[in-house]
């Protein structure tokens, strides 16, 4: 491997690595954290004066990209090295990272958000901070893990204060979603919150009026449901999002948990 491929396979790693313990950190888990040195972020996060800007985001060798993907795994890694060096709107040059998408390549279920947040501009996740914990939440209490399914967002950077995605940015960025929705196929997609629903199903409907209801994304079944953010500011509606979260259960033909609390 050249000197370049290897230091952007060491960053690569070294980027892994911090992400999984931040993760741990943000899910509460000090304990294994214990055992670092206090600046272990900065150890691992390198000199801010000699950091790349875009060090992870170097294009992929290309011989790694295969004219056919053999599976969508490889059919994802090879959209995730085209999205991470996007430049079509102007958020490429003020995002820290892309947040490409997270999960089970072959889930039958997608939730699909408005846009990275700070947290997860940081991490290169969606879903992360505390929205992210009690989407995580939502999750298991349908009796299934996050690795179980796939989350993203309509828009792959952060827009900036996370004001609301313009629809220049929309449009360049759905086609991304798009790809993602026909490598994976998932069965059904939930949408978390309004700008999500209403972006995607071209619609100014309020949500309140969409929520809890099948509507078809492309051929795919799109159930849209409150963001995990305004649940955590109106917790009293998270009563009709497990409502929402029971019509994508039947459409998956999953047994319903009784809901806890
Ligand atoms: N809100 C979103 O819509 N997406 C995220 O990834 C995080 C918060």
């Amino acid at each position: 491997m050249s000197q370049a491929g290897q230091t952007h396979a060491t960053l690569a790693r070294l980027r892994a690595l911090r992400l999984e313990l931040e993760t741990l950190r943000l899910h509460g888990h000090r304990e294994v954290l214990g055992a670092l040195p206090s600046n272990w972020m900065e150890i691992l996060r390198g000199p801010e004066k000699t950091r790349e800007p875009r060090d992870v985001e170097l294009p992929l060798p290309s011989k790694t990209v295969s004219a056919k993907p053999a599976s969508r795994e490889e059919a994802l890694e090879n959209l995730r090295a085209e999205v991470v060096v996007c430049a079509k709107c102007p958020l490429g040059n003020l995002r820290t990272q892309a947040v490409f998408g997270v999960g089970n390549p072959y889930a039958r279920l997608m939730f699909v958000g408005e846009a990275p947040g700070a947290d997860e501009d940081r991490l290169g996740e969606p879903f992360v901070g505390r929205a992210g914990q009690l989407l995580t939440d939502m999750i298991g209490a349908m009796g299934l893990k996050r690795a179980d399914v796939y989350i993203a967002n309509v828009l792959k950077c952060r827009p900036p204060g996370n004001r609301t995605p313009a629809p220049e940015e929309v449009e360049h960025c759905e086609p991304y979603l798009l790809r993602q929705i026909d490598i994976i196929k998932p069965e059904i997609i939930c949408a978390l919150g309004a700008v999500a629903a209403t972006t995607l199903l071209k619609t100014g409907t309020p949500i309140s009026r969409m929520r809890g209801k099948i509507h078809d994304y492309h051929g795919v079944p799109l159930v849209p449901t409150y963001h995990p953010a305004y649940l955590l500011r109106n917790p009293a509606a998270k009563k009709d999002t497990w409502e929402d979260l029971k019509v994508v259960m039947k459409q998956l033909n999953l047994p319903v948990p009784p809901k806890k609390g």
